[in-house]
């Protein structure tokens, strides 16, 4: 894998036919779903590109929601009845020939900052994350997020500790 990285907002020239992952889903929604999803406004995604021109990772992004009910009881202590606001990633993978070279924790962290990064005036609590299954399950609590009750691939992590991860 090159060093020299572009991480940038999917777009239509980008050659998503090729990236292939451990989990075919996962490449198929690059393949087939993120960019109109992208379009219409449901998910944004960011690619990792090597400087030939090949995509070698990707997430997506969007707005979610937690209530006090899904959460543990130490995290609802002031907590609103209503819905709390959160960012979900809701996808990530990289591509096989370069899994387990860094390249996964440098795009979490890279989500928590595109997280971080939404203006002030929008706040949201909550980085949630959709683990694929449950082998993927300790790469992230390796980083501190803890499973929803109830829901052992839905991942959470508070704002406080989200901007603590990426000074890492
Ligand atoms: C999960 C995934 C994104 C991790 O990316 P990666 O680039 O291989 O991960 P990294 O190289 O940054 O690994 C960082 C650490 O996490 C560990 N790790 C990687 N994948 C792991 C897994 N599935 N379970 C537990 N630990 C894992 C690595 O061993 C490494 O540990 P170390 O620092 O002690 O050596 C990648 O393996 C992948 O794309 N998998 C297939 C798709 C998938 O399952 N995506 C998850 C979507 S929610």
């Amino acid at each position: 894998m090159s060093d020299d990285l572009r991480f940038e907002p999917l777009n239509s020239t980008h050659p998503v036919a090729a990236f292939v992952c451990s989990k075919p889903p996962l490449h198929d929604y690059l393949r087939k779903h993120a960019l109109q999803n992208s379009a219409t406004g449901y998910s944004g995604t960011m690619v990792a590109v090597e400087p030939a021109g090949r995509i070698v990772g990707y997430f997506s992004l969007c707005p979610v929601s937690v209530t006090c009910a899904e959460l543990p009881s130490e995290e609802v202590k002031g907590m609103p009845k209503y819905p709390v606001p959160g960012v979900l990633l809701a996808k990530m993978a990289v591509h096989i020939d370069v899994a387990g070279k860094g390249l996964g924790t440098r795009l979490l962290l890279l989500a928590m900052r595109e997280a971080l990064a939404i203006p002030p005036s929008i706040k949201w609590r909550f980085f949630v994350v959709d683990a694929f299954d449950a082998e993927v399950v300790p790469f992230y609590t390796r980083f501190g997020f803890k499973a929803l009750p109830g829901n052992p691939l839905r991942l959470y992590m508070g704002v406080k500790m989200v901007t603590k991860a990426v000074q890492i």
